[in-house]
């Protein structure tokens, strides 16, 4: 064969893999799904809050934490520095008010993307995954009810925190996170990875005595949060539409008991502390996600997942909208029959439960 034959041999073999590698990826992402609107009550937009709400958590007494302002490779993004919010669920007025950060703290490469709340006796403490200049790491902060601010402890790196998506906290220094990606270099993160589409992504338990990897195989981990009685874990995976339930072990590793089909690409994940349930705020066609065309955007699905330690979940889709309302869903948390919907750049709704 001559050199010209090869090439153009190698290059027409490189376009069908191209090709059949994207058909996969529209494939992963449920391109071609329509959305049927499936909207809720008395729904409205909150305050303060149009650069995203990536991730929300509502502690016991109704008070929301509220993530803002992710910068995320390949996603739309404002240029406002990152910023946490919290939502008064009690107080009518639905005013979310940010957060003082403390004086000793970079403003401005903080890029919050998960949180998670751990209280004890004493205290209030949020963890943060920021990812300053596209590194991740996870701040520790206290929250200061009195002047309404976050006090910092300590920022937390590690060479298994690489991609970190979310977390779960656990202690006042330890948690589990999801890692998103395998590769920690933007171009093969962006779009190598997605394209190859293998299992690589991971779950890591944290302590100051000991780092190690939990569970791994999945396409891209992403939400994760924990049980009540704290004895089970879970972790969405975008990518393969399921809630993976895994069991916690004494030494803190985690064993895989089942995973519940959610027919979306599900982002994180809540727990409503008394009944249990899941609430997923999801991405229902992640193609047009991706590709964040005004003219055609993508729509937003919260998912409840009830008794799912049973035989039978039961899974049902408790709005759903097809861009016009609402861009990019990523949590759903409830709290005293109100739902608050946050989003990866768009705006963040709060609306009746029927
Ligand atoms: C809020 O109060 C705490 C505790 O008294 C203090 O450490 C912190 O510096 C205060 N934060 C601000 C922003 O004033």
């Amino acid at each position: 064969m001559g050199k010209a034959a090869f090439i153009s041999l190698l290059i027409a073999a490189l376009s069908a893999l191209l090709g059949e590698r994207i058909v996969n990826f529209r494939k992963v992402t449920l391109a071609s799904r329509e959305l049927v609107q499936n909207h809720l009550p008395n729904c409205v937009a909150l305050k303060n809050l149009d650069f995203g709400s990536e991730d929300i958590t509502i502690i016991g007494d109704g008070l929301a934490f509220i993530s803002t302002g992710l910068k995320y490779p390949g996603i739309a993004s404002s240029d406002t520095p990152g910023k946490i919010y919290t939502l008064d669920l009690k107080d009518s007025r639905m005013k979310p008010m940010e957060l003082r950060m403390p004086r000793n703290f970079d403003l401005e490469s903080f890029n919050p993307h998960g949180i998670s709340v751990y209280i004890d006796p004493d205290s209030i403490y949020l963890f943060v995954v920021s990812h300053p200049q596209h590194k991740s790491q996870i701040e520790v902060f206290e929250f200061v009810e009195d002047n309404h601010s976050l006090v910092h402890l300590k920022t937390i790196k590690h060479e298994l925190l690489h991609s970190v998506n979310d977390i779960v906290a656990v202690g006042v220094d330890s948690f589990y996170a999801t890692n998103d990606h395998y590769f920690t270099h933007e171009i093969l993160k962006g779009t190598v990875e997605p394209l190859l589409a293998q299992p690589w992504s991971n779950v890591v338990y944290y302590s100051p005595e000991e780092v190690k990897v939990v569970s791994e195989g999945y396409y891209f981990a992403n939400g994760i949060n924990i049980s009540p009685d704290e004895r089970h874990v879970y972790v969405v995976d975008l990518f393969d539409h399921n809630v993976h339930v895994l069991e916690r072990k004494d030494d803190n590793a985690l064993v895989s008991v089942k995973s519940v089909a959610v027919g979306s690409l599900c982002d994180n994940v809540e727990v409503d502390p008394e009944t249990g349930d899941l609430w997923l705020g999801c991405h229902p066609n992640g193609w047009k996600f991706f590709m964040s065309d005004p003219k055609d955007p993508a729509g937003s699905e919260v998912i409840q997942i009830q008794s799912i330690h049973s035989d039978k979940p039961v899974v049902t889709q408790v709005y759903a909208d097809d861009g016009q309302v609402i861009i990019g869903s990523s949590v759903a948390a409830t709290y005293g029959g109100k739902l608050l919907i946050g989003t990866v750049y768009h705006k963040a709704l709060c609306c009746d439960l029927k």
